[in-house]
């Protein structure tokens, strides 16, 4: 009996929990500087990447300066005639009997803007007089020398493709009839 009385009772008592002092131990300084370490890798890999990114997207759009013009036939100068301007690409299309090429519009001396003068069948700079032939070659005056022209690449309909080398000579057309021209504002060759 007493032993079922010690049971009753021992029922009735409220069970003692254990307080248990659980311990969290933060990250240790190794840890610490892994995290930093590791951070400071990731953030420089997205630098590294939005650079290679930025650098890769073209920053002009087609149409506009800096960036690639094309134009279709009925805007090429015929060959030997006069120079035609493009205000908004600033540069000239000439089709000179040396070829065809594309001229920048600013003057190699102080920066104006070379105007083509019929009657005498030159470029005139109305700021020191410099002069250019149709092809951009230097003739006389304080410039240092002739017009720098853009790469231009062109299309002929026999599907030929030419584009401008390093020197900036004009593009032998050949009697072959033109397709598309496409000149590349940003990218810009010295005159001689
Ligand atoms: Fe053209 Fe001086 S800016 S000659």
């Amino acid at each position: 009996m007493a032993t079922a009385t010690q049971g009753k009772g021992a029922l009735a008592r409220p069970a003692r929990t254990k307080e248990v002092a659980v311990e969290v131990a933060g990250p240790s300084r190794r840890e610490f500087l892994y995290y930093i370490w590791g951070a400071s890798a990731v953030l420089l890999l997205g630098q590294v990447t939005a650079g290679i990114v930025w650098f890769a997207l073209p920053r002009f759009r087609e149409g506009e300066f800096g960036g690639v013009f094309r134009l279709p036939t009925d805007e090429v100068p015929a060959s030997g005639s006069a120079p035609v301007a493009f205000p908004a690409g600033r540069f000239w299309l000439s089709n000179s009997d040396q070829g065809f090429l594309a001229l920048y519009a600013v003057c190699t001396h102080l920066g104006c803007l070379p105007r083509w003068v019929d009657t005498n069948n030159r470029f005139e700079c109305p700021c020191h007089g410099s002069k250019f032939e149709a092809d951009g070659a230097y003739i006389e005056g304080p410039a240092p020398r002739g017009l720098d022209r853009f790469r231009v690449t062109v299309t002929f309909t026999n599907g030929d493709v030419a584009t401008m080398d390093g020197s900036g000579a004009p593009i032998p057309l050949e009697g072959r009839e033109i397709a598309e021209v496409a000149v590349d504002t940003g990218d810009r060759i010295m005159g001689t």
